[in-house]
């Protein structure tokens, strides 16, 4: 008998999935330009010019591909150090600087470090689908609390959800599915639920911030989380701020005023080799080293972001409008969601039902498309409106 959950897994399968082999059937079909394709988070620019010349660059040096120490290069983790520390306003060392496969290998190597099993770890709702399985991967139990009407973290809430057991708390900001940035004031709230659990259980609870999306802010700059957070763990990733997924670079830094400090980071090289990452990518630590500081043309999808909100909204679609990232998460009419997605896939229309990202009753439309591909679905989102509503 093969496991059980992964058994499960496979077989209740991604809705994202699902829809991106959907997309594969429809365009077939229809051809690619009358299908239109929101299900993915899967950047469709380029990456910044910066990074294609630290790429030609590093690739040219001796010794690139080579083993390096678990936690990555050190010269890299100084850079980083430097950066998240000013960002923080704290004096960050080389050793609170772990490299990561991403911030997918990022959060299972905080996961394996913090957990024993049967550890609690709440997660917002809606959350990044996949907490669940990383939490769940490491023994933990995931503890869901839902966001406020405007997905902000709702503290009184989280206050209630803690017990002994509560080891974490990840937090998404700007959050993948909403695009919602928390508020300095809602961060403030949740640190203060925080702290007065740690202390009437005599426990450590760990902030794992986890950012791929902090450079894509429409507004203020989000704020460093270890401005709220003395026990928090920055997990960071390049796959939407550099346009690279699929080259799998991220890290993740600890506060270094965070409870057993040295040890955590210690843990995190450990479960680093120990999950078999042994370490992240060796070039591409380099180049992301030189482009701490670059991201992409977040203009382009503040535009995307004005245009669709506005096309759903004057449709009649309700929506919290996103200060980040790039999707939006509207309230179905009627609020059967997942005859929501049906409906949209009749009119060539791809997007995820919010049950996965634990909020049914709502769609995430991801807006990391082409612009012209905005416009040309424009009918076919007010068709879907009109038949939708008879
Ligand atoms: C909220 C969130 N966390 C983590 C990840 C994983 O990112 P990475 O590609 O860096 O592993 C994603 C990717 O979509 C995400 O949206």
């Amino acid at each position: 008998m093969l496991n059980e959950k992964v058994v499960a897994g496979v077989t209740g399968g991604s809705a994202i999935r699902k829809m991106f082999e959907e997309g594969n059937r429809l365009r077939k079909i229809y051809g690619a330009d009358k299908v239109y394709d929101f299900s993915l988070g899967n950047p469709d620019l380029e990456p910044p010019v910066e990074v294609k010349q630290a790429f030609a660059h590093y690739l040219q040096q001796p010794n690139i591909h080579k083993y390096m120490s678990n936690a990555g290069y050190e010269d890299v983790r100084q850079k980083v150090a430097d950066y998240e520390g000013k960002r923080g306003g704290v004096k960050l060392e080389i050793p609170q600087v772990v490299m990561t496969v991403g911030a997918a290998g990022g959060l299972n190597v905080a996961l394996k470090t913090l957990l024993n099993p049967g550890d609690e770890v709440i997660i917002l709702s809606p959350y990044f689908v996949e907490y669940v399985y990383y939490i769940q991967n490491h023994g933990g139990v995931p503890v869901q609390v839902k966001t406020d009407e405007n997905f902000q973290p709702d503290a009184a809430a989280i206050a209630a959800a803690l017990t002994a057991r509560t080891k974490a708390i990840i937090l998404n900001t700007p959050n993948n599915p909403t695009g919602v940035i928390y508020t300095p004031e809602k961060l403030r709230e949740v640190a203060e639920a925080l702290a007065a659990g740690e202390k009437q259980y005599g426990s450590s609870i760990y902030v794992i911030s986890d950012e791929p999306y902090a450079k894509l802010c429409y507004g203020e700059p989000v704020p460093s989380l270890f401005r709220f957070f003395r026990n928090g763990i920055i997990g960071n990733s390049f796959s939407k701020s550099l346009c690279l997924p699929g080259e799998r670079i991220g890290y993740l830094a600890v506060n270094p005023a965070a409870d057993d400090c040295a040890m955590l980071c210690g843990g995190l090289a450990f479960a680093n080799r120990t999950l078999g990452f042994v370490n992240a990518p060796s070039l591409l630590q380099k180049v992301i080293g030189d482009c701490l500081e670059v991201s992409v043309d977040v203009e382009i999808y503040r535009q995307r972001r004005d245009l669709l909100y506005h096309l759903l909204t004057s449709l009649g679609m309700e929506c919290v409008k996103p200060d980040g990232a790039f999707y939006l998460f509207p309230k179905v009419p009627g609020g059967d969601s997942a005859a929501f997605v049906a409906a949209a896939a009749k009119e060539n229309i791809l997007i995820v039902d919010g049950k996965g990202f634990g909020q049914p009753g709502y769609v995430r439309v991801a807006y990391c498309v082409e612009t012209d591909m905005i416009h040309r679905s424009e009918g076919a989102w007010r068709k879907l409106m009109e038949e939708y509503r008879k």
